[in-house]
């Protein structure tokens, strides 16, 4: 498989990136810093024992549209081809940081929504016109209920959940395969400084499942698993004690 990788630099990204290239897909990474690309196309060679030179990378910056198709058609050219894109990018901010600097909640909605989608149409509109392929991209469970602790980031997730859905409805028979991954808390440098709950994930398992998800084509992913069961309790709440519970 030929994979555009966005957000592959950190967290469960570079651990996917990892293990697509350990197991002979052919990986292109996407970031927004060119010195961190090229250390981090150093790494997953090194880890997956790829040949040096073998992972290529564009920079493609999800605060900058402009970037967006350039960084795609430079990755398509690269593989010859591309059979699947991932996005892993995105902004987290606490809810309280969000509230007291409204550009950081402008930046993080852009980035994590508008800006998103944007570059998932393009995405879409490239792998379309090659017959299709796969369209992963990390949501969040913070989309699934209005909830005190993310009310602005599962705001933007909940828009991202919903396109990724439409998306799935529209163009599965035309052979898109769009996946929308929902992570529980998982330790990655997003959640630095947070109070992993008991259920927190790792990246690397994480990882394995979202792969198998691709390889399969499932729509939708929950990741620990264990979290679809937390959120099927939570979306079966009554609205009187979502406003009293702190979750
Ligand atoms: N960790 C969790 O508990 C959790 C839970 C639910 C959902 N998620 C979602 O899962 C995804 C992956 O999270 P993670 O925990 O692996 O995050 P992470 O370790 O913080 O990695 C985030 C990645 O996004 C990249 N990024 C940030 N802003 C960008 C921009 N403007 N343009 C391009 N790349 C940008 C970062 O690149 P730099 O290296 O340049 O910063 C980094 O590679 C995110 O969408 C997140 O919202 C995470």
């Amino acid at each position: 498989m030929k994979v555009a990788l966005l957000g592959a630099t950190k967290g469960m990204g570079r651990s996917l990136a990892r293990q697509m290239a350990a197991r002979g897909d052919t990986v292109f990474l996407l970031g927004r810093d060119a010195a961190d690309l090229e250390r981090s196309a150093c790494d997953v060679e090194v880890r997956a024992g790829v040949p040096e030179g073998r992972v290529a990378h564009a920079v493609c910056d999800l605060e900058r549209p402009e970037t967006f198709g350039p960084a795609l058609a430079e990755a398509e050219k690269a593989m010859d081809g591309l059979d699947a894109v991932v996005v892993t990018a995105g902004l987290f901010a606490t809810q309280e940081r969000l509230e007291s600097d409204a550009e950081l909640a402008r930046r993080l909605l852009t980035v994590d929504f508008a800006h998103t989608v944007a570059f998932c149409e393009q995405a879409r509109a490239r792998l379309l016109a090659r017959g299709g392929g796969t369209l992963c991209v990390f949501s969040s469970v913070a989309g699934e209920r209005g909830r005190k602790p993310v009310i602005l980031y599962g705001a933007a997730k909940a828009g991202l959940t919903r396109y990724l859905e439409g998306l799935d409805h529209k163009f599965r028979s035309a052979g898109l395969r769009t996946i929308c991954v929902k992570p529980g808390f998982v330790t990655t440098g997003m959640t630095e400084g947070l109070k992993p709950p008991p259920f927190a994930g790792e990246p690397d398992a994480v990882a394995a499942r979202v792969l198998t998800a691709i390889d399969r084509g499932k729509p939708v992913v929950y990741a620990p698993a264990m979290w679809a069961l937390i959120m099927l309790v939570i979306r079966s709440l009554p609205r009187f004690v979502m406003r009293r519970i702190g979750f």
